[in-house]
């Protein structure tokens, strides 16, 4: 059976049968779960080949997303569509957090005006007027991860929080910074939301004092930032920089099982 597959954004798009003038499509919000099998169709061979795709890049196995994500440093000037973009973001906001503490925010900037500001702020101009700052600082969007540590030590003063023992420690006297941990996993899964709407991203440590940065982008001075992802159509493939001159360590090396 040859079965079409009609394409519309935000749209779960059902499969038509070639010949045939019948098309049926359901709308549903973009962070549905969904899954072939809950199509309401009465014919097991259309429930069994229906696909979820969206616009703009057919849903991908998470393995392969795994696998192509790469860190990409040079991006055309082709605009990012709002439609992946909020997509991308909602994914993002999904990433898990320390007692739900949520206290990553994402300040994402688009505009000419707002990009140049932040590369002003969180770059060296020696940098900026190098051979390799074009490519990256065409990215047409910047997304810069915001954690507030004083959310997670608000939240861990909570009663359900007592045995943590974290009450009432400052945030540079805990073992593990949550924020960090939970702007890391805001990151990834940034990164991971990119590479399956068939964009690429470099995530990228900043440069200069954060806290002017902060304040210049209109966020408060005491939060945290990891660093930032430009996202964007990647002008060039394949590895760059570390990644191009080291090997993947082999994962019989790396993984210890039972003892070290
Ligand atoms: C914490 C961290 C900081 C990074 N900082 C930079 C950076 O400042 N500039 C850059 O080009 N790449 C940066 N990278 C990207 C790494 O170089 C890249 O992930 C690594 O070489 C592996 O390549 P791949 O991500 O393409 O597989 C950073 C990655 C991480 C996790």
């Amino acid at each position: 059976m040859h079965l079409d597959l009609v394409v519309l954004p935000d749209l779960v798009v059902w499969p038509v049968r070639t010949g045939r003038r019948r098309l049926s499509f359901q709308t549903l919000p973009a962070e549905s779960t969904f899954h072939p099998a809950t199509l309401p169709s009465r014919r097991p061979l259309l429930r069994r080949y229906a696909t979820p795709y969206r616009l703009y890049g057919a849903a991908m196995e998470l393995t392969d997303v795994l696998r192509r994500r790469r860190m990409y440093r040079s991006f055309t000037d082709e605009a990012v569509d709002d439609h992946v973009l909020d997509s991308i973001l909602r994914s993002a906001v999904r990433a898990p957090s320390a007692g739900f503490t949520q206290g990553v925010d994402l300040l994402v900037l688009t505009t000419p005006e707002a990009r140049a500001r932040f590369w002003s702020l969180a770059s060296e101009e020696s940098w900026r007027a190098g051979e390799h700052a074009p490519g990256l600082l065409a990215a047409p969007v910047v997304v810069v991860p915001i954690a507030d540590p004083d959310a997670y030590a608000a939240r861990y003063g909570e009663p359900d929080k007592a045995g943590s023992g974290l009450a009432g420690r400052s945030p540079d006297k805990w073992p593990v910074p949550y924020w960090t941990v939970d702007a890391s996993f805001v990151v990834m899964q940034l990164l991971l939301a990119v590479t399956d709407g068939a964009l690429g991203a470099l995530f990228f440590r900043l440069h200069g004092d954060s806290g002017a940065l902060l304040e210049g982008l209109g966020a408060p001075r005491h939060r945290s930032v990891v660093g930032a992802v430009a996202i964007g159509h990647p002008a060039c493939g394949g590895p760059g920089a570390s990644a191009a001159t080291r090997p993947r360590r082999p994962v019989a090396e790396v993984v210890h099982r039972e003892h070290w």
